[in-house]
């Protein structure tokens, strides 16, 4: 399905999405969802990516789920119609994902940028979760995500307040991995992508199942999922490699199979 909604762009191994609605400040229209999702699902099908990042530009990195679609919903066309089905594309990528985000990341937008598995942010990124002034809610995660990345009265308050937080403050609560300066954020991003593309990709495919999925799980559960796709590990070309490549002093050449 073609589109102008999100643009990719390869830079070796690594995609960048740009997300390209500057006009709506990257509102996410079920248009521009189903773009973000149908992105996301080529990079899947594409072995030759192993790292993704989402950016918005300059001024935004999305301002939300988009109002003007949203003002004359029922509670049934939101049951029947609703995004979710594209945030579950979203939420089901694979390949890892750091959203590159400055200005504004408010509500669905917030909840985009921690679907991601990364954040880097410029000094300007604001973070919100500002539905509680629509009179509604977050509803793409951000009631449970934020609260398990920061805590659940930061999130408390910035979801009950509406109010946004800086990128600095996000950074010391742990929702943020990087703070830079504007004018460095995408080549930040870009550079922590490559160095992950660079690690044998099966590897860092079941760490990132291990983290993300255990992670939501009982400590028990957790642990099993873990051990399980560690002994996966070690039938892959890679392991041997990255083994060998160790004692014999020198550095390893993944396949990444
Ligand atoms: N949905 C639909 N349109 C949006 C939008 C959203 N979430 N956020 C911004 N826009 C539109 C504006 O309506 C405006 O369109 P127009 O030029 O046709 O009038 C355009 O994007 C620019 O936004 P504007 O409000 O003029 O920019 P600003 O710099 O003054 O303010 C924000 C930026 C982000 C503070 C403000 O746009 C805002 O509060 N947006 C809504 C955020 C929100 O509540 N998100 C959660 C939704 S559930």
């Amino acid at each position: 399905m073609p589109n102008d909604l999100v643009l990719t762009e390869k830079h070796d191994a690594v995609a960048l999405l740009r997300f390209n609605r500057p006009e709506k400040l990257n509102a996410l229209s079920p248009e521009m969802l189903a773009a973000i999702a149908s992105a996301l699902e080529a990079l899947d099908s594409d072995d030759s990516v192993r790292a993704a990042v989402l950016y918005g530009g300059e001024r935004t990195f999305a301002a939300g789920a988009d109002i003007a679609k949203m003002a004359e919903l029922s509670s049934v066309d939101v049951l029947q119609g609703g995004t979710r089905d594209y945030w579950l594309r979203i939420w089901d990528a694979g390949k890892p994902l750091i959203a590159a985000v400055s200005g504004y990341a408010y509500g669905g937008g917030c909840e985009l940028a921690m679907s991601c598995d990364l954040i880097v942010a410029s000094e300007t990124a604001r973070f919100a979760q500002p539905e509680i002034k629509l009179g509604i809610m977050p509803g793409a995660g951000g009631t449970q995500r934020l609260a398990r990345a920061i805590g659940p009265y930061k999130a408390m308050e910035m979801i009950l307040t509406g109010e946004p937080v800086g990128a600095r403050e996000l950074h010391a609560a742990g929702l943020v991995n990087r703070v830079v300066p504007a004018e460095r954020l995408l080549d930040e991003a870009l550079e922590l992508a490559a160095t992950i593309a660079e690690r044998p990709a099966v590897a860092v495919r079941l760490a990132r199942h291990a983290l993300r999925h255990g992670f939501a799980r009982t400590l028990e559960e957790g642990l099993e999922m873990e051990r399980h796709d560690y002994r996966l590990l070690y039938d892959t070309e890679d392991q041997k490699e990255g083994m060998t490549a160790f004692l014999e002093k020198r550095d390893p050449e993944f396949k990444h199979g």
